[in-house]
């Protein structure tokens, strides 16, 4: 209610400057208590979320409110993406509200403040809820795969999980660690990085649990059916914890906005068809071998229910809350446990894939 209010006058601001009004106010709202496990609580590479749904990365670049968003009632928090260096990001206007179509275009390429000042912030948390740390490369890092390796030691002590962000359209090149080849070698440099017990084996069969914390890796939804199966193939080979589809698109399905034409990733209602059918693509090639994590234009608890039949373990939002503001958490947790009980399930994990 009171968001709707205040909208208009955010709406009037530039978009980046809006975004830093809405940080500065979780700020001032200070850390809440995380949720705690409920009736849809679900357990994902060994974690146990309280619920489903997630802030997903972006919105929270350098990690400086994550518990203010748990209080909000998100079941987890993905700080960043973080660079090693600090960057500043490509130059400004670089993100732009399209409000007729419910969307964000963001061309930010990894602005943050790097991987020492937010280790700070981070360190100095109570460590309640579940909290994932993004790892980006820096722009014009000679080597990325070193720049993955050195986030994820520096990381791996602070965080729920890590996630291995190849997939942001914004820094030139990066996508191209999905490939196979350049896929499985970045991987094997993370894992060891994270000090995992024992090597990567080829069955699925539960083993030791690892010593760090588990790697999710998030894909673009721009691939191909090829790319689906091999990044599929690489992921359970690998033993990782998660698969998060997807990142914004660089695909433009007919928008209305006055800003549609703008370069870089698009995210929001315009994206949901797309990562909707991506995540039943990686649900396929993994035959739910592997937990996917479901992001791109959930608006509604309707959204995430279907993600969640459709084959999502946990879904993900970050542009329906520039619109419905910080409201949305629970009006989606409490649909969904609607949604649950009318369709006679007994937990989330039993809903996952049932489509
Ligand atoms: C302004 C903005 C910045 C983003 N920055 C990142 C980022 O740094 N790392 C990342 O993995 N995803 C980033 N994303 C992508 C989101 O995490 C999410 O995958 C995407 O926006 C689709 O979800 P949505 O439609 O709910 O927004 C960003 C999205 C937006 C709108």
């Amino acid at each position: 209610m009171l968001y709707r209010l205040l909208r208009p006058a955010l709406f009037m601001l530039d978009a980046e400057r809006a975004h830093g009004l809405a940080l500065a106010g979780l700020k001032l709202r200070g850390a809440g208590a995380p949720p705690t496990p409920g009736p849809l609580a679900i357990e994902v590479a060994g974690l146990t979320f309280p619920n489903p749904l997630g802030m997903a990365a972006g919105f929270d670049k350098d990690g400086e409110v994550p518990d203010a968003l748990l209080g909000l009632d998100f079941g987890f928090a993905e700080v960043g993406s973080i660079t090693p260096l600090p960057q500043a990001g490509n130059p400004r206007p670089r993100l732009f509200r399209l409000e007729q179509d419910r969307a964000v275009i963001n061309r930010m390429g990894f602005n943050n403040r790097g991987a020492e000042a937010a280790a700070g912030r981070l360190g100095d948390r109570q460590r309640r809820g579940i909290v994932g740390i993004n790892l980006g490369a820096n722009k014009d890092s000679p080597d990325r795969v070193a720049d993955y390796v050195t986030m994820t030691r520096i990381m791996a002590p602070l965080a729920s999980y890590l996630a291995v962000n190849i997939s942001s359209p914004n820094t030139l090149g990066l996508r191209a660690l999905q490939d196979e080849g350049a896929l499985s070698g970045l991987l094997n440099a993370v894992l060891e990085a994270r000090g995992a017990d024992e090597p990567p084996r080829s069955d699925t069969a539960a083993g030791p649990r690892a010593a760090g914390p588990p790697i999710f890796l998030k894909v673009a939804p721009d691939l191909e059916p090829a790319d689906i199966d091999a990044i599929a193939r690489i992921a359970i080979d690998k033993r990782l914890g998660a698969l998060i589809v997807s990142n914004t698109t660089i695909s433009r399905p007919p928008l209305k906005s006055r800003h549609a034409g703008e370069a870089g990733g698009l995210s929001g209602e315009p994206l949901r068809p797309l990562a909707l059918q991506r995540l039943r693509d990686f649900r396929k090639a993994t035959g739910g071998a592997l937990p996917l994590v479901g992001v791109g234009g959930i608006a509604s608890a309707e959204d995430a229910w279907a993600r969640i039949c459709a084959g999502a373990s946990l879904v993900q939002l970050y542009s329906a809350m520039v619109y419905q503001g910080p409201g949305i958490a629970r009006r989606i947790v409490r649909g969904l446990e609607q949604m649950m009980r009318r369709d006679g399930f007994a937990s989330v994990a039993e809903a996952v894939g049932s489509e």
